[in-house]
């Protein structure tokens, strides 16, 4: 039977100012469950884990605690405390006295209670003989065990985490990630676990919420998420992954890098779709019994398998194997059916709301474009002063028009600068596709998002701008309203 906790229903949180960090976030928490919010960095995260510990209200939605109504209950109320990244420990204090505080703070309990706990977490986080010893004596891992220490000590019933082991090396960081994960299994409690390092959420959650931009993307367990990802966002942040355009061209058959795959998902015939195939499940075969052959183009040992890129034409293809093929061999792959995992693409092209200027420029994504306006009447011409002439010869003004324009990813093509396109924004998100990038500008007032496919990459956050030719504006008239 599941015990829930903790249930977040429809919450979201709008800054002053417009910013919308949660949007209608659902998710119930199990007793004594291990849930990692995953993503990165400015989508939500660490505001989600503010709202379940009291330190923001949400806009919309609530927060059950045992089905009873906790949104507007204040912090200290709530049976949840938190660890934070930076580790706030009191530098004039020794150990027994930072993990005491909260305690001696209550004035509800007797000197040797006191004790007794602090040694019990003290022994929980492994540092059994510190209590003497000042803070600032002790290596960074260590300190962040007092901190965690710290909080277990006061016995919540559920512990938010919010990158507790941000600030530590790498070895230190495995290291605690395992710890923690056997602390928690031992204490029972309840760990709400914030990261956006998804090697980190795969090892220790039982479950994990892979979010973007505020929202929920996919909530499942580590196997679902790194098997059967939700969308080319999802299988881009969780481990390495091939990504590739495709479509489907029979009863579960799927083209990509241009060749025709076995697949196990029904998809209707033409879908475009998203391929997602991981290294570790391309298998390496002879050139001649493989469904696709390649040249391996760079090989590097990582520890436990060979990290190898195979070329298909313009594609490239990792594969993860324990078998080396040196560069410059050709190979076969195969790819097993089920192996093939295929999601209804987010985008095929972009399509917005516009309307046609004085000068028969197109405006959308808060820029204006040349265009042939003539399409939006078949086998029309402009006149010396620029107005539509129809085939029956009426002279239409187009001005203020609403109109419906679509424009197809690869015909955008972004500039470096946010001054010589027609529509100005920032960079968000990049996804590789095999042997594209797929890049989404946002605008920065509408916050209108343009997605592009190139083979050149870009950066998060690049300030760019974006030009389209004239006639690959595809403009169709909004409402049927002919006067
Ligand atoms: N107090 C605040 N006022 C206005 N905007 C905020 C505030 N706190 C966070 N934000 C914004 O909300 C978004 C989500 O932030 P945050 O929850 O901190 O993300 P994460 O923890 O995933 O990095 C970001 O765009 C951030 O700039
Ligand atoms: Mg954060």
């Amino acid at each position: 039977m599941s015990d829930k906790i903790i249930e977040l229903v429809g919450i979201s949180k709008e800054f002053d100012g417009g910013t919308l960090a949660v949007s209608d976030f659902n998710l119930h928490v199990n007793r004594g469950e291990f849930v990692t919010f995953l993503g990165p960095s400015g989508c939500g995260k660490t505001t989600t884990l503010r709202m379940i510990a009291g330190f923001e209200i949400p806009t919309a939605g609530k927060i059950l605690l045992d089905g009873k109504d906790i949104t507007n209950l204040p912090p200290y109320l709530r049976p949840v405390n938190t660890v934070f990244q930076r580790y706030a420990l009191f530098p004039h204090l020794n150990v027994y006295d930072n993990i005491a505080f909260g305690l001696k703070l209550k004035k509800t309990f007797t000197k040797a209670e006191i004790n007794k706990k602090v040694s019990k977490a003290l022994q929980m986080v492994d540092l059994e003989d510190f209590e003497k010893r000042k803070v600032t004596t002790l290596s960074g891992g260590q300190q962040q065990r007092i901190a965690i220490a710290r909080a277990i000590v006061n016995e919540p019933e559920i512990l938010l985490l919010d990158e507790p082991l941000g600030a530590l090396d790498l070895k230190m960081r495995k290291d605690m990630q395992l710890e923690l994960k056997d602390m928690q299994r031992k204490l029972g409690i309840t760990f709400i676990y914030v990261t956006h390092d998804q090697e980190e959420a795969l090892t220790m959650s039982d479950r994990i919420v892979v979010m973007k931009d505020g929202e929920v993307q996919q909530i499942g367990t580590p196997q679902d998420i790194y098997n059967e990802p939700t969308n080319a966002f999802v299988a881009d942040f969780i481990g390495e992954s091939n990504i590739y355009n495709g479509t489907i061209v029979g009863d579960r058959k799927v083209r990509f890098i241009n060749k025709v795959f076995d697949c196990v998902d029904d998809f209707e015939i033409n879908a475009k779709v998203d391929v997602v195939v991981r290294p570790e499940d391309v298998e390496i075969v002879k050139p001649e019994e493989g469904i696709v052959s390649g040249q391996i183009v760079s090989s590097i040992f990582k520890g436990v398998h060979y990290e190898m890129i195979m070329m298909v034409g313009k594609s490239e293809v990792m594969i993860q194997s324990t078998k080396e093929v040196k560069v410059g061999d050709t190979i076969g792959i195969r790819v097993s059916p089920d192996n093939i995992h295929i999601m209804k693409r987010d985008f095929v092209s972009n399509v917005y709301d516009g309307y046609i200027d004085k000068i028969n420029k197109v405006h959308f994504a808060e820029g204006a474009f040349e265009c042939d306006v003539t399409q939006l009447y078949p086998g029309s011409h402009l006149d010396s002063e620029g107005y539509v002439i129809t085939t029956t010869g009426e002279k239409i003004d187009l001005t203020n028009v609403p109109v419906r324009v679509e424009v197809s990813l690869k015909d955008i093509e972004i500039i470096d600068n946010d001054e010589d396109g027609d529509a100005r924004g920032s960079i968000i998100s990049i996804v590789y596709k095999g042997d594209h990038y797929q890049i989404i500008i946002c605008t920065d007032e509408e916050e209108e998002e343009i997605v592009c496919d190139t083979e050149y990459l870009w950066n998060e956050n690049d300030r760019v701008s974006v030009k389209i030719p004239k006639d690959k504006i595809k403009l169709t008239l909004k409402a049927v309203e002919k006067k």
